[in-house]
């Protein structure tokens, strides 16, 4: 595909584009592509990018393995998604996030260091979840730092809400998990609330988890702790109904 295609693809984001009687957890910001961006697009996004398509994803076409998939939604920058990647290699990993100059850095981390087990979609993940990925298939989700849409008429804003978070479990096998971690204190403490509502999710900790040892500081986690919020963890898991 010649790379004008591919930025035309990567900059369609959402089903419902442009129509905005849908709340959306993101606001989009600077659109500019440069042409350092365009030759990262251009060498690395058919290797290690794809795009919206409204069927059900072949994982094994995607990543030339049967790896258990764990999908990170918001990576911002993404420079802990490719750390992740590299520290528990035994899981392929899906990338969805909307903001451009992140997602063109991260494919060119994955493309430079060959980071081999990370594929990355530019789309609205309500959407991708919704459309591409068939229920009781993933292994886990990463959401960190999630916005915090902080000001109360903004919360409706907010990704992790009881609708997302019942998708999220609709789409995990039986002991897969939800890996949230956030400095803003109200958003995790509303969360935990409304997973004791989801019949689907257990919460192994009876309240907030421990911190893992794979994980490394993201980019809001820095900023977070710069203004002293406490960094809280959630780790709910995919309840064993049956
Ligand atoms: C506050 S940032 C955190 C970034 C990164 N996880 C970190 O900790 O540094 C949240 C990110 O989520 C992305 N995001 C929010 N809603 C999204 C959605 N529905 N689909 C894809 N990305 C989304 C935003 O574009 C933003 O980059």
């Amino acid at each position: 595909m010649e790379t004008r295609e591919l930025i035309e693809r990567i900059n369609r984001i959402e089903i419902r584009e442009g129509k905005e009687r849908t709340i959306k957890s993101y606001v989009l910001r600077n659109n500019v592509i440069s042409p350092k961006a365009e030759g990262i697009i251009g060498r690395y996004m058919e290797k290690y990018g794809f795009f919206y398509e409204d069927s059900a994803l072949d994982y094994e076409a995607l990543f030339g393995n049967a790896n258990p998939v764990v999908i990170e939604i918001g990576f911002g920058m993404g420079d802990t998604t490719a750390e992740v990647a590299i520290r528990r290699p035994e899981f392929n990993y899906i990338g969805i996030e909307v903001f451009l100059q992140g997602f063109v850095h991260l494919l060119g981390e994955l493309g430079d260091r060959s980071i081999e087990n990370v594929r990355l979609i530019r789309f609205n993940a309500v959407d991708v979840l919704n459309h591409m990925i068939p229920d009781g298939s993933i292994e886990g989700f990463h959401i960190f730092f999630p916005d915090p849409w902080q000001k109360k008429r903004h919360h409706k804003r907010r990704l992790m809400n009881p609708e997302f978070l019942h998708l999220l479990a609709t789409k995990l096998r039986k002991g897969g998990y939800i890996y949230m971690v956030t400095d803003w204190e109200e958003y995790a403490e509303e969360v935990l609330e409304i997973s004791s509502q989801e019949q689907l999710l257990v919460n192994p900790f009876g309240g907030f988890a421990p911190p893992v040892t794979w994980r490394p500081m993201t980019k809001f986690e820095q900023k977070g702790m710069e203004k002293e919020h406490p960094i809280n963890e959630i780790w709910l898991e995919r309840a064993d109904l049956f």
